[in-house]
Formats: structure tokens, C-alpha cells, sequence
């Protein structure tokens, strides 16, 4: 299977360190054999090898900051623009893993658009492209007659879309609640013992779970995102930010937060979705409630259903493994569906 990757950062590159890893282990258990034939990056140059990219090499070259340090082998191709390279490539499968941009979510879009008309399947961990977008995606992936899956863009690799279009098909979802931003859930834990918010972000940010803009995450947009996407794929419903209810963490004071602990609560930045719209808030939750005693940059969601209740998943929802494995959970079901 052919693959184009576009953005090299936290995701990109996690999900390239698991393939050198796993490669022969993908091939003897599944059969699967994924050969990287493009990576392009914004401001980082852009690589295109008919015969595959070195992950060792790629992973090096980046680390130094840009893919020009990659070693020239007869036949690389350097510096094509994306589209370009996305045309030339003969890829299977295009992975969006560039930053999000909640604003345009371009040119991400473009580039899945043009992976479709190439006849590609399109993998995203990027939510601006599915959350803005997902109507116009889905009918086109649809008309190519291709796979567009996003489970990188809620709850990283945990599978949570997968549980409630996979697994959960047959039940009817009435609503779906959850922590959906693993930044603000490591930086509540970690106030909630003492650490105050400016060292609690810097740190979330050295771990790779904050957004390239950590605004998002503390301002409730990422999570947000994160609630248009369910809100598209589970009940047909296209929101734009500006119909959302959205109240980040930004106001809330370390006195808040001691005082909810001093009640025996916990607050937790909770996102709702409904079948008629979404909200992102800041809640105190009695320590009964379970989403009361997810910690960390753990993420969960209970989808409430009618034939089973309600269904919850608790599972790692930021980081570059985390979210890399996604992209690679996405691979395999595209590949389990292709006849060998
Ligand atoms: N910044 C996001 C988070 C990354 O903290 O949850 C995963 O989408």
C-alpha cells in the first residue's frame, strides 16, 4: 500500500517511528506492507520516492529541523508543491496529518479533495478538514468510490468512532459526552495537586498534547472540533464553531478548583453532543461520576444508546504514539477490506 503523508510533526512522526518498528510484524500478521512514498510539510521541504522513503532517514532529516538533510538516492524528487506531489505519487493512500486550522482548514481540504480525484483513500488525524468539511468529504469519498476514516481526529487512537460506527451500529446513539482534550484534562489533574496553569501547559506542551496554537485546547475550540466531527459522522448534523456553546479553561482559578475539591468534586472540561447541537464547558462532577476520575491527558466518552445504555471508552486521547497509531488503525481497516 502506497502511502503520502502530509505534515511531519508530533503525529507524523509517531506514526513513522511505529512502522520502522513494526514493519515485519505488520507483514507477517496481517500481510500488510506500507511503503512511504511521499511526505510533504508546510515550511519543511517535501520528499517523493516512487520506491519508498527510509523511515530511519526521515525521522533523522526531521529531527534536525528540516527534510533537506535527507540523503539524495537516484530518483527522490525534492521541494514538489503538495498538490504536485500528491498528483505524481500513484499512492494509495493519502494521510492529512498536518496542523489543524479550525478557520479554513485549508489547504488541507483541497489536498484530500485531490487525493479523491486521484481515486486515493484519505485517512485524517487533522480535524479542521473533517469538522468544517465533513459533508462535502464524505459525498466525495463516496462518489470515488474510497475509504475517508478519521479516527486520529477524537480521542487520538483510542477507537472511539470506531465503537459507535463499527460496533454500535444498530443501536441508536441519543446523545454522546466525554473529555475530548487531553491537554486540559493533564492540566486540571495537575492543578488540582498545585501546579499552576502556566507550568501545567508548559508541560502538556513538551509532551506533544497541545496544538500547535495551544490556544485551542485551553479555549475550548479543540474540543469543540472534536464535538463537530462526532456531531457530523453520528447524526448527519454539519455545525459551524459560531453555533457552538464554547467556555475553555482560560478563567478558571486554581480557588475554583480547590474549592470543587474541597466538595468532594472535580472539574472537568465536558463536551455534549446532541442530535440538535453541541457545548464545551467547564463542569464540577461528583467524584461518582466516572469521567469524575479520568486523570491525566486521558480522554473517555460515554455514547448513551438505546439497546445498551450507556456505553463509555476511556483511552489515551493526545500524544505522538497516541495519536501516530491512529493513522495506522486506519490503514489496517482499510486494508482488511481489500481482497488479497
Ligand atoms: N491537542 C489535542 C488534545 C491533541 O490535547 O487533546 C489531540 O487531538
Amino acid at each position: 500500500m502506497k502511502l503520502v503523508l502530509i505534515g511531519f510533526g508530533t503525529v507524523g512522526q509517531g506514526f513513522t517511528e511505529i512502522l520502522r518498528d513494526r514493519l515485519d510484524e505488520l507483514r507477517t500478521r496481517y500481510g500488510f506492507r506500507p511503503l512511504l512514498v511521499g511526505v510533504a510539510t508546510r515550511s519543511r521541504g517535501t520528499l517523493l520516492h516512487p520506491d519508498g522513503l527510509d523511515f530511519d532517514a526521515l525521522l533523522t532529516a526531521s529531527a534536525g529541523g528540516s527534510l533537506t538533510a535527507y540523503p539524495d538516492t537516484p530518483g527522490l524528487l525534492r521541494d514538489l508543491p503538495a498538490l504536485e506531489l500528491i498528483a505524481r505519487s500513484d499512492a494509495d493512500v493519502l494521510l492529512e496529518a498536518s496542523w489543524t486550522d479550525l478557520q479554513s482548514a485549508q489547504p488541507a481540504t483541497d489536498y484530500c479533495r485531490a487525493a479523491f480525484d486521484a481515486g486515493m483513500h484519505v485517512i485524517l488525524a487533522n480535524k479542521g478538514p473533517v469538522a468544517l468539511h465533513y459533508a462535502d468529504l464524505h459525498a466525495r469519498a463516496r462518489s470515488a468510490g474510497r475509504h475517508l476514516r478519521f479516527e486520529g481526529t477524537v480521542m487520538a487512537g483510542t477507537p472511539a468512532l470506531a465503537l459507535a460506527q463499527e460496533a454500535l451500529a444498530g443501536c441508536r446513539i441519543d446523545f454522546v459526552r466525554g473529555i475530548l482534550n487531553g491537554t486540559t484534562n493533564y492540566m486540571l489533574t495537575q492543578m488540582a495537586e498545585g501546579q499552576p496553569y502556566a507550568d501545567a501547559l508548559a508541560t502538556a506542551q513538551r509532551l506533544g498534547y497541545a496544538e500547535a496554537d495551544p490556544t485551542a485546547d485551553v479555549g475550548g475550540w479543540d474540543a469543540a472540533a472534536k464535538a463537530m466531527i462526532l456531531a457530523a459522522a453520528l447524526f448527519d448534523q454539519q455545525l459551524t464553531l459560531d453555533q457552538l456553546d464554547v467556555t475553555g479553561i482560560t478563567d478558571l482559578t486554581i480557588t475554583q478548583i480547590n474549592a470543587a475539591a474541597a466538595a468532594g468534586e472535580r472539574y472537568k472540561l465536558i463536551a455534549e453532543i446532541t442530535p440538535s447541537g453541541a457545548r464545551i464547558a467547564p463542569l464540577r462532577l461528583p467524584l461518582t461520576d466516572p469521567l469524575a476520575q479520568v486523570s491525566g491527558a486521558t480522554n473517555a466518552i460515554t455514547y448513551q444508546t438505546d439497546l445498551l445504555g450507556p456505553v463509555t471508552l476511556i483511552g489515551a486521547g493526545a500524544g505522538r504514539l497516541e495519536t501516530g497509531y491512529a493513522l495506522l488503525g486506519d490503514l489496517l481497516a482499510i486494508h482488511r477490506q481489500i481482497p488479497q
